[in-house]
């Protein structure tokens, strides 16, 4: 097939394009905001394209059976600052991507969404049939982009995937609680502040587990699939385990409070079981994925 990956050149979509070249042409379609052309491997073709630019994404989507949509602002705590780049990259860039899928008679579009649309009051583990309950602007962004992208999917006949996807960890991941612990403790070996009570318990999925998963909720003639792992582990406990892979044994300081910031959740376990019934399942766990990470980035 000919599929095009948009935000290809990020952390996840790197990934994903490296995966798909096994079996796929593949084409990235990134503006490189945050992504990089040097994550975007050989084989793959390259445009560097805003997808905003709807005239352009038109031109370009032309001859492609599928488009997997990644490109987004994934930065979730940045609210009210980032209120206008989340509506605009993750809103009106879905609206974007659905219409030049549609122009350009692309039939199958797979949405990546996120854990976050449930909020903080959901059941746990989270079945994909709970209420969307966001509590930041990135995750309200991420339903109302699920919501439009099932629009045209009842009214155009889009064939289309939506994977709601937990905390990815793993290699080339510029962001999150690994991350920022492993550069904190670049800098400072003898202290690590936590923010929050490091009680914030959340599920943490590899970034190779990941891109299996998606691809096999593509592959399956449903939906809607949550993507994470069946345990959790609490922000602690990553310190712990981030320090021990360093080497390092610092002593933590805690900035307070239940949430790490305005629109966190405390709480995140997504119900996995009905992508496992396609005969995916993770190969590691959260803590296992955490120290994966850590060998990477360190
Ligand atoms: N990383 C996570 O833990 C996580 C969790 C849940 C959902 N997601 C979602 O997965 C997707 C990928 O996230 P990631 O962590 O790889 O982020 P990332 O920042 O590494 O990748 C996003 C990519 O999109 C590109 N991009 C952004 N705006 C664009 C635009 N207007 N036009 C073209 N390209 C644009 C960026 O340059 C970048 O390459 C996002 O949709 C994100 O919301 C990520």
């Amino acid at each position: 097939m000919n599929v095009a990956v948009t935000g290809g050149a990020g952390f996840i979509g790197s990934h994903l394009t490296e995966k798909l070249l096994e079996k796929h042409e593949v084409t990235v379609v990134d503006n490189l905001s945050s992504g990089k052309k040097e994550l975007i491997p050989e084989n793959a073709d390259f445009l560097e394209v805003d997808i905003k630019n709807t005239s352009k994404l038109r031109e370009v989507f032309r001859g492609f059976d599928a488009v997997l949509h990644l490109a987004a602002n994934p930065k979730v705590n940045t609210f009210p600052d980032d209120r206008d780049k989340d509506f605009e990259e993750n809103f009106e860039g879905t609206k974007a991507v659905l219409d030049a899928c549609q122009e350009s008679n692309v039939e199958k579009l797979v949405f990546t969404s996120s854990s976050v649309i449930y909020g903080e009051d959901c059941e746990i583990p989270t079945p994909e049939t709970a209420n969307f309950d966001p509590i930041s602007m990135y995750g309200a962004t991420k339903a109302g982009g699920e919501h439009m992208c099932q629009v045209y999917q009842q009214i155009l006949g889009l064939d289309l995937t939506i994977v709601r996807l937990a905390n990815i960890v793993g290699g080339r991941a510029e962001k999150g609680v690994t991350y920022d612990f492993v550069q904190k403790l670049k800098e400072d070996p003898e202290e690590l502040e936590i923010l929050g009570d490091g009680r914030q318990k959340k599920s943490y999925i590899h970034v190779e587990d990941t891109v299996e998963g998606i691809i096999a909720a593509w592959e399956s003639e449903e939906t809607v699939f949550n993507i994470g792992n069946e345990d959790a582990i609490d922000v602690t406990r990553i310190a712990e385990v981030v320090s021990d892979e360093m080497d390092l044994d610092p002593d933590f300081s805690y900035t307070g409070g239940r949430k790490g910031w305005d629109g966190d959740v405390p709480e995140m376990r997504l119900d996995i079981q009905k992508l496992k019934e396609t005969g995916w399942k993770p190969s590691m766990n959260s803590e296992e994925a955490i120290r994966e990470t850590v060998k990477d980035l360190k």
